[in-house]
Parts: structure tokens; C-alpha cells; sequence
């Protein structure tokens, strides 16, 4: 059973849709590829069993199944029953890298009960824009239960508190200030790690033994872009309403920034630069090998 899940931590399809192509852009393909040199060098002749914490509509497995080598078989996790249908139908519609179908399942679970045995049997344990929604402690059960399974983590996409929009504008710093310390509010998983999620994990993944590698992987949007622009709007909005929570006092600062960027974006100058960090990790033992199949990849 489930209880409702925070409403913090309840997001919205049309936002994970409209992020996604930015999202997919943006993930360092030298982290996939390591990824997917793992998953050959672990599981030949039988299926990868793929775990993807906070699945959302799908979006990672999309992204991932035809990067990876298959056979495929997913887990999706996900407190959101309506997100995780929407998951479950897209797998059913993916293939990997060698154009097979992919098969798997979902579990409608809070992460905060992750230590159980939905990890046990992993591959690879994989995430994107998550991590910066937990705690450590959270972290903690996810490097042991991976260490537990010898799994390999693929976390994309956790912010890292830096953007950047250029024209500047003299509130830019006082709204990011605000937004970042409204990212660290607890979300159902304790106090959120918010900007500081990468260093935490990569920190307690060394300590678990694993070799850590990461990369940036930042949105870079143009919003001369149409296109881009659907983006642009909702982030401008989420960061008002954000501001808005975090500085009460400060409203009318606030929604004179807002309006200041809305006309920005619809005379297409802004160009938005939001920072985030990939993360692959596996096993110190295993590492030799994987970084000679990649080689210089
Ligand atoms: C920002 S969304 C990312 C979704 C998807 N991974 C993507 O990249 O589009 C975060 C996801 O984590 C899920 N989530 C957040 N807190 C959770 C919790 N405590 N238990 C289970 N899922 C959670 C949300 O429902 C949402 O689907």
C-alpha cells in the first residue's frame, strides 16, 4: 500500500514532457557508453535487469533502451500510479540497441521504502532527475543496496544549483538564491540534497568502494527557438512560484523579475544555461575492464 505521496514530490506529465527533449540533449553519452560496456561485460547470454528509481512517464528507459545492449528487462519505481501506467504502456513500445523489444515491470512504491529487495537482483540501478529530491540517508541505502547486488548506478541529470541567463539581470542572483534553498525543502525523502546531490553521492559511492565517474550535463536552451520556448515559460514560472514560497516577503521583487523574463522570452533574446551532473559508478574491481572496452570512448 501507498500513502499519497508529497506534493512536493507529485510532478506533472506535461512538465516531464515538455523537459524531455533538453533532458535527452543534454545526458553525457560517455557515461551510456560505459553503461552499456558494463551491462555486456556482466550479463552476456542472459537479460540485464534495469532498475529506473522515480520512472515518471518514462523517460529514461526511452532514452536508455536503445543506447544499451540488449536483453532488457526493466523495473520501473514510481509513487505516482498515473505515471507509472504511462511508463509501463512507452516500455512496452521500446527496443535496444540491436532493435529487440525490451519487456519488464512496474512497482508502485515510495522510495523511502527502498531498502527491500526491489534492488537484490540489479544490473544497474538507474535515475534521472531524482537524486536532488533525497536526503543522505536515502543515499546510504542506495550505495549499500547497490554495493549488496555489485550493481552499477546510472544517475542523470541532478541539478547542481548553477543557471545562468544572459542578458543579466540585477535579481537573477537573489532569484536563484531563492530557488536553490527551496530545492532543499523536504520533498517525503527528509531534507533534499538539492545542488549538493553529485558530490553526496559520488562521495558515498567511494566510500562503498565503487569507481565514480561524472559529467556535466547542462540545458542549454536558445529561446530564439520556438521550440525551446514551451520550456523556457514553465521553468520562468517554476522558479517564480518557488521564489514565491521560499521569500513571501519579497513578492513584488518577484513577480517584477518574472515579468522582466516572460517579456524576455517572448521576444526570443534569453538564452537560459541550467546546470546538472550524470554520475556512472560500478564496483572499483570491475572498473579495469570497462575502461579498456571504452577505451577512448
Ligand atoms: C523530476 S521527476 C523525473 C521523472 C523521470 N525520471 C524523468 O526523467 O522524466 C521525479 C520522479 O520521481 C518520483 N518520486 C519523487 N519522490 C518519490 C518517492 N518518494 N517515491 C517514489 N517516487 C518518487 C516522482 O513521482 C517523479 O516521477
Amino acid at each position: 500500500m501507498i500513502v499519497a505521496p508529497h506534493p512536493d514530490a507529485v510532478f506533472d506529465a506535461g512538465w516531464l514532457a515538455v523537459r524531455r527533449a533538453a533532458d535527452s540533449a543534454a545526458r553525457d553519452e560517455r557515461l551510456n557508453r560505459l553503461a552499456a560496456h558494463w551491462l555486456r561485460l556482466r550479463c552476456a547470454g542472459r537479460a540485464a535487469r534495469i532498475v529506473d528509481l522515480g520512472c515518471g512517464s518514462g523517460a529514461n528507459p526511452v532514452y536508455l533502451a536503445p543506447r544499451l545492449p540488449g536483453l532488457q528487462e526493466w523495473l520501473l519505481i514510481d509513487h505516482d500510479a498515473a505515471l507509472l501506467a504511462r511508463a509501463r504502456r512507452v516500455l512496452g513500445s521500446l527496443r535496444d540497441a540491436g532493435g529487440a523489444p525490451v519487456s519488464g515491470s512496474s512497482l508502485l512504491r515510495d522510495l523511502a521504502s527502498l531498502d527491500d529487495d526491489a534492488l537484490r537482483d540489479a544490473d544497474l540501478v538507474s535515475a534521472s532527475a531524482l537524486l536532488d529530491l533525497v536526503d543522505v540517508s536515502f543515499l546510504d541505502v542506495l550505495c549499500a543496496r547497490c554495493a549488496a547486488a555489485g550493481a552499477a548506478l546510472l544517475c542523470a541529470l541532478s541539478v547542481d544549483g548553477r543557471w545562468t541567463l544572459d542578458p543579466l539581470d540585477a535579481d537573477d542572483a537573489f532569484m536563484r538564491d531563492a530557488f536553490n534553498a527551496h530545492q532543499m525543502r523536504d520533498k517525503g525523502l527528509g531534507t533534499a540534497l538539492g545542488p549538493a546531490a553529485v558530490d553526496a553521492l559520488c562521495a558515498r559511492l567511494q566510500a562503498v568502494g565503487y569507481r565514480v565517474w561524472r559529467a556535466p550535463s547542462p540545458w542549454r536552451l536558445d529561446c530564439a527557438d520556438m521550440a525551446v520556448r514551451a520550456l523556457g515559460f514553465r521553468l520562468l514560472d517554476g522558479w517564480r512560484d518557488a521564489a514565491l514560497d521560499q521569500c513571501p516577503q519579497a513578492r513584488e521583487r518577484i513577480l517584477r523579475w518574472h515579468g522582466r523574463r516572460i517579456a524576455d522570452m517572448a521576444r526570443g533574446v534569453l538564452r537560459i544555461e541550467v546546470g546538472h551532473g550524470d554520475v556512472f559508478a560500478c564496483p572499483a574491481a570491475d572498473a579495469g575492464p570497462l575502461e579498456q572496452m571504452c577505451g577512448a570512448c
